[in-house]
Parts: C-alpha cells; structure tokens; sequence
C-alpha cells in the first residue's frame, strides 16, 4: 500500500472526479465579485486545477491563480490559460501590499488552515495583498453541521468512477478530531489496473461560523455574507439571481468579507 494524494496528484483525474461543466463554482464566484463591485485583480488562493481561474480570466479579470502543488499549477497553466499561475502556500504568502482586489478560495480550501496560527496568517496575507476595501470570497465545508448530526460520521463510504477505462474504487470514513477540531478523512483508493492500493488522509478545520466571524473582524474585515447556500456544492445549487440566504445550517458556508478601508 503507498501514500499520496490520488486527486491533487492527478489533476485530470480531480477534474474527472469533480466534474463542473457548467463552472458553477466560477460562476458564483464572479456573481459575489460582481455584486460587491470588485475590482479586476483577482487571486485565486488554491487554485487547483485552474477551471475556476480561468473562468474568471475569461470574465475579463486579471487573474493571478494560486496553490501548492507543482501538478496542479502545471495542469492548470496547460489546461487552462490565461491566468497567471504560481507556486504560494496558504498559510503565508506575499504578492506585495494592495496587488489584488478580491481573494477568491474555493472548495474547502480555506480549511486546510487545521491551526489558528496558519488561519491568522491567511489573513494577514490577505490584508497584505487587499486593496482597502477588498473582498475576500470563500466556500467551504461548514463546521457546525456536525454539532448533533453523525451522518456522515463512522462509516464507510464506497463510490466508484471509471477514467480512461480504469475504474477507480474509494472506501472512506470520517471522523471528527474534537482536540484539534479537524474534520478527519482515510481514503483507500483500488483500481482495477493491477496498481497497489492507495491510502491516504486529509484533514480539514471544523471551523464555525461566529469563529469565523471573529478572526475576519481580527483582521480587519467586515462580514457582508454568511450563509449556507444556495452555493456551487448546494442542493439544490445556485443559479444565476439566486440570492444569499441567512443561515448557517446545512453543510456548506459561503463567505464574502470586505477589507475594511479604515
Ligand atoms: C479541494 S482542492 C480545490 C481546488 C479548487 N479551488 C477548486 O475549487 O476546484 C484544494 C486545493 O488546495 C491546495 N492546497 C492545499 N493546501 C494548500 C496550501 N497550504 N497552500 C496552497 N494550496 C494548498 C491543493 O493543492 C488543492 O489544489
């Protein structure tokens, strides 16, 4: 059995996986900018595969995309051009004072910030590379659905996909990490192909909603939206005119915050 991350690894395999022909999560993205009146220069803070990126390059904005991993970044500048693509890490990065007028972070992301010390320094960089009066858009898994739900806790899971004829097999099962407050995923992935099995963990904050009012107003942001839908990863999703609604509940958080300007 190896380790790894089947997905991020494999970028046309994450695309496979996560299929989003209609851009809805670019959509909703620029819908927010748009509705907000956000400037042009925007940063796409884990980029991924660059779909979302591209998408709001092709919206007519000067797109800077984002992430950690070199096969990602290559996927992305490859597949999806446009932007312009480069290697920065979440919990720290620096394009230089007042560079962008909206950080965009899509997908749980932000959640990759497990402590609260990598969470102050995504906000401070992205005070740094703010415009005053910026906007910071975000989407994520929301922690306070797992406050009395277990559903989606102690159990496996199977889903299969098929690729470019090999059919990919994923056994997964969740746990809450209460001490560290993380939302913990194993994942062993078999193939039909003759390849060993692949295990693999993430991890991803539990992160609640009037926490997370609390650090964006630590760092100098006003809350404009936070809600739990309709979204990109909603059901049912958003669509075009959809208004925010007023609740945290569900699943899924949907964040829009303004540097503020004084
Ligand atoms: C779930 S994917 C989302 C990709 C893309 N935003 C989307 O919505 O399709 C998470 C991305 O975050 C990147 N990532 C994880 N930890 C990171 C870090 N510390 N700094 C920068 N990127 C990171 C991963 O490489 C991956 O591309």
């Amino acid at each position: 059995m190896t380790s790894g991350n089947l997905l991020t690894d494999h970028p046309a395999l994450y695309e496979a996986r996560f299929p989003d022909p209609e851009r809805l999560a670019g959509r909703w993205a620029e819908d927010c900018l748009r509705r907000h009146g956000a400037g042009p220069r925007v940063l796409d803070m884990g980029c991924g595969t660059g779909r979302d990126a591209a998408h709001l390059h092709a919206c007519g904005r000067t797109v800077t995309g984002a992430d950690r991993s070199e096969a990602m970044l290559a996927h992305a500048r490859s597949h999806h051009p446009g932007p312009t693509y480069v290697r920065a890490d979440l919990h720290g990065f620096d394009f230089g004072r007042a560079a962008h007028d909206a950080v965009v972070c899509l997908d749980s992301t932000l959640l990759y910030c497990h402590t609260n010390a990598q969470l102050d320094g995504f906000l401070a960089s992205c005070r740094r590379t703010l415009e005053r009066g910026g906007l910071l858009v975000a989407e994520m898994r929301n922690g306070a659905y797992f406050l009395g739900r277990t559903d989606l806790l102690g159990r496996t899971a199977l889903d299969s996909f098929t690729w470019q004829g090999t059919t990919y097999r994923s056994r997964t099962t969740l746990s809450v990490d209460r001490t560290a407050q993380l939302l913990r995923r194993s994942r062993v992935w078999t193939t039909d192909d003759g390849s060993p099995p692949l295990v693999q963990h993430s991890a991803w904050r539990l992160l609640f909603p009037q926490e997370l009012r609390h650090f964006l107003t630590a760092h100098g942001f006003d809350v404009l939206e936070l809600h739990d839908g309709p979204g990109p990863r909603t059901e049912p999703p958003w669509r075009e005119g959809r208004l925010p609604g007023t609740r945290t509940d569900a699943d899924r958080l949907h964040l829009v915050a303004r540097l503020r300007t004084a």
